[in-house]
Order: structure tokens, then C-alpha cells, then sequence
């Protein structure tokens, strides 16, 4: 028989570095969760003006230690360059969390509010189709493999790649004539199913040195869309609802970043209302 565990014992993060990139909007969510449960954060943007600013903020509002990093998530040598300077600064990184991501719209076709199948793939631009892949999905193999190194020599580790439902599903293409927004690009969802079972991939081979890496696919969160829209897409959603920011997301990291999740590897934990269920 084990010990018996605390289970508030098993989400505390003191003393934890972690670093998290992409610090707006979910990428300050999870920076969120991290500080409240007592870790460090080391929070990235695209440039240091901004990653100090969100810094600043999140120190004060959680009272935890925060500092600004700045990364490109694209490049090699960036990477190197902002996970030494938190290992310089803190000896060590105990959980990654790679947020940041994005995608280009060059070329949006003019028949697109017609056509509700149209789902860019004839007017997509190649090149816009490497950006996205390599925002969402180069730049999450970059980070896995940056931090590697040092989470095997404290053979411990927690890394936690932000996915999509695009990953899982594609989109219900119904819903978005007359919304005021139109699908996402192909090259968004096959980044993100690339992001699920690189999950999987890297999972099984870093979890014999102790860390753990494991993803989460959020649905689409309330970010003032057309009220058209919303009501589209909360039709399709069980619980009738888009995500909340500042609040849905948090339970997830707190649960893949901590102890908590100590038995769970190269997982996709899915938060969307149910989306994906029906
Ligand atoms: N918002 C949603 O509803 C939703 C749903 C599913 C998945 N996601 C995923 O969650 C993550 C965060 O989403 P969000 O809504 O907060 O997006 P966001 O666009 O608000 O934030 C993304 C952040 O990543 C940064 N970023 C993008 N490309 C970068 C690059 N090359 N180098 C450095 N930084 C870069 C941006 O500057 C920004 O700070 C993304 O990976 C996104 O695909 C979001």
C-alpha cells in the first residue's frame, strides 16, 4: 500500500520553473495557472518590450515571479538562446508549455461567403501553408527538443503542446455563411493533428527519463466574434457555450503541468464543451 498523497499536494508547483510561450490571450492563461499553483514563469513573446509588459502584469497579478523572454518559436538558435537564459538564470526547466502559434492569410477568395465548402484549399498559397506549419507544428518539435537535454539530465520533466479540435475534426463548414468569419485554413488543421501525434511520439520517448508530455486541444474560446457566429457555433457544442478565457483552460495545465498527472503520457486532453463528443 502507498503513502497516502494530498491531492492539493500533487497540483503545488513551488519552486517550479516554467516557461511558456506565446503569452496572449490562452498563452497567459496557462502562464496564469502555472504562477497561481507557485511556480516561476519565464512567459515569451515575439519581442522583449512585449514579453517584460506581459511579465509585468502577471507578476502582478498572481505576486509570483515572472520575467519576459523574448522568442521567435520558428528558430533553432532562438530557442537555444531563451531556454539558456532560463537555465542561467534559474538552473533548471521543469515544465515547457508550447503555446504559441499562428497562421497567414495572403489570398482570402472573394467566393468565400458563397461557398460554404470552400475551404481555401484551391487559392491557398504554399508559402502560407509553411508558415502555419511551421508556427504551430516546427516550432513545438523545436521547443520539445530544446529543452530536452536539460529535463533528462534532472530526469524529470512536464511539456505540454497546445493543440486544436482542428487537430481531431474538421470544421463544420455550415456554419459560417452569413457568420462573419469564414473556416480556417487546411494548414491550420493538419498542423495541429501533426501537433497530436508528435505528442505521442515524443511521449513515449522521453517518458522513460521521467518526463511527461502530453497535449491539450481547446475549442473555439469567446473572443467578441460576430454574434452570428457565436450562435452557429455554440448550436454545435453540448454545453451550449464557447470557452471562457482567464478560466477554462487553467484546470488542464494545472493538471498536465503538476504531479497530478504523473500516469498520463503522449495524451490530447480535449476542452470543448463536448464539441468533438457528438
Ligand atoms: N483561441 C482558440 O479558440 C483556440 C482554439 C484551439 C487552439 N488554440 C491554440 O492555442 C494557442 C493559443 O491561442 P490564442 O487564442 O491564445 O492565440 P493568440 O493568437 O492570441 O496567441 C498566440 C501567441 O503566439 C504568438 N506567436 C505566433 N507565432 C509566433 C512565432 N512564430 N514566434 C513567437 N510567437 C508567436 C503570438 O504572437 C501570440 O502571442 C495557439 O497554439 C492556438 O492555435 C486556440
Amino acid at each position: 500500500m502507498n503513502e497516502r498523497v494530498n491531492v492539493k499536494a500533487l497540483f503545488d508547483l513551488t519552486g517550479q520553473v516554467a516557461l511558456v510561450t506565446g503569452g496572449s490571450n490562452l498563452g497567459y492563461d496557462a502562464a496564469e495557472a502555472l504562477a497561481e499553483l507557485g511556480a516561476i514563469v519565464a512567459v515569451t513573446r515575439r519581442r522583449q518590450a512585449e514579453a517584460d509588459e506581459t511579465a509585468a502584469r502577471l507578476a502582478a497579478e498572481t505576486g509570483a515571479e515572472v520575467i519576459g523572454v523574448e522568442l521567435e518559436v520558428t528558430d533553432e538558435a532562438d530557442w537555444k538562446r531563451a531556454v539558456a537564459e532560463v537555465v542561467d538564470r534559474y538552473g533548471k526547466i521543469d515544465i515547457l508549455i508550447n503555446n504559441a502559434g499562428g497562421r497567414k492569410v495572403s489570398v482570402v477568395p472573394e467566393t468565400l461567403e458563397e461557398d460554404p465548402s470552400f475551404e481555401f484549399l484551391e487559392t491557398r498559397l504554399l508559402e502560407d501553408w509553411k508558415y502555419t506549419m511551421d508556427a504551430n507544428l516546427t516550432s513545438v518539435f523545436l521547443g520539445c527538443r530544446t529543452v530536452a537535454p536539460y529535463m533528462k539530465r534532472a530526469r524529470s520533466g512536464k511539456i505540454i503542446n497546445m493543440a486544436s479540435i482542428d487537430g481531431i475534426v474538421g470544421r463544420d463548414l455550415r456554419i459560417y455563411p452569413g457568420s462573419g468569419l469564414s473556416p480556417t485554413v487546411p494548414d491550420y488543421l493538419a498542423s495541429k493533428a501533426g501537433v497530436i501525434n508528435l505528442t505521442k511520439g515524443i511521449g513515449v520517448s522521453l517518458a522513460p527519463f521521467g518526463i511527461y508530455v502530453n497535449a491539450i486541444s481547446p475549442g473555439g474560446f469567446y473572443r467578441k466574434q460576430p454574434e452570428q457566429f457565436v450562435e452557429n457555433y455554440t448550436r454545435l457544442v453540448p454545453l451550449g457555450r464557447m470557452g471562457r478565457d482567464r478560466i477554462d483552460l487553467k484546470g488542464s495545465v494545472a493538471y498536465l503541468a503538476s504531479a497530478a498527472s504523473d500516469y498520463t503520457v503522449g495524451h490530447n486532453l480535449v476542452i470543448d464543451g463536448g464539441l468533438t463528443s457528438w
